[in-house]
């Protein structure tokens, strides 16, 4: 969009692209930061930012558009404790993103890559990528993933299973507050069912 301000509102422009970030100098005060995994047009972010106050959210997306849109909701929200990542996942857990300086992760509705031959693609099935969430973790943070895809969810179980970075909760409907994603609100209008895992570090 023209006439646009730079730097856009709310960005993370990291000084070191190779450096891990600051987790203290990202927001204006300590409370504790959830991060959102491909966090699409943010619409799950900003209600999360709108709904606590007190805590503070960074989203990660690797596209620009998507990007844009979350920069342009929480200035319009008002929103200081939401900020956004351009990164590709992989990077950013592994180089980017601070050690052990979040609470929560979310892991909601990644891309299902339901083809055979992408499956190698579904990160939640790797081990490597699930030690690197787990880094990013503080003690007792909690990582949170949702698929409607039950190939998906059943090879994450496996995998999370076999190795002890995480310890399996329960986690009903009515267990805390949690919005909806756009992703999840079109898959559950088109009739399909949400598989959920919490997953606690430690
Ligand atoms: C199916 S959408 C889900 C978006 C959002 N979490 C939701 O539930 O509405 C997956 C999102 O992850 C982003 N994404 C996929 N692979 C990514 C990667 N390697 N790095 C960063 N973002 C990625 C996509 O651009 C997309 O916005």
């Amino acid at each position: 969009m023209r006439n646009e301000p730079f730097p856009f509102p709310n960005e993370i422009y990291p000084d070191d692209w190779f450096e891990r970030l600051d987790a203290a100098s990202l927001f204006s005060d300590n409370n504790p930061i959830e991060l959102d995994i491909g966090c699409g047009d943010g619409s799950f972010l900003i209600r999360m930012g709108e709904q606590f106050p007190d805590r503070n959210f960074i989203g990660v997306e690797r596209l620009l558009g998507r990007v844009r849109k979350v920069s342009r909701k929480s200035v319009r929200t008002g929103l200081s404790n939401v900020r956004i990542l351009r990164i590709d996942t992989k990077f950013g857990v592994k180089r980017l993103l601070p050690l052990a300086g979040a609470s929560r992760i979310h892991f909601l509705c990644p891309d299902p890559w339901p083809k055979k031959k992408h499956a190698s693609r579904r990160q939640m099935c790797q081990l490597e990528f699930l030690r690197d969430l787990h880094s990013l973790l503080l003690p007792k943070g909690e990582l949170l993933f949702k698929t409607d895809s039950p190939e998906y969810f059943e090879e994450a179980l496996e995998v999370q299973t076999s190795c002890d970075f995480f310890s399996e909760e329960e986690w009903p409907e009515d267990a805390f507050p949690y919005p909806q994603t756009d992703f999840e609100e079109q898959w559950l209008a088109e009739g399909r069912t949400m598989h959920r895992m919490r997953l606690i570090k430690g």
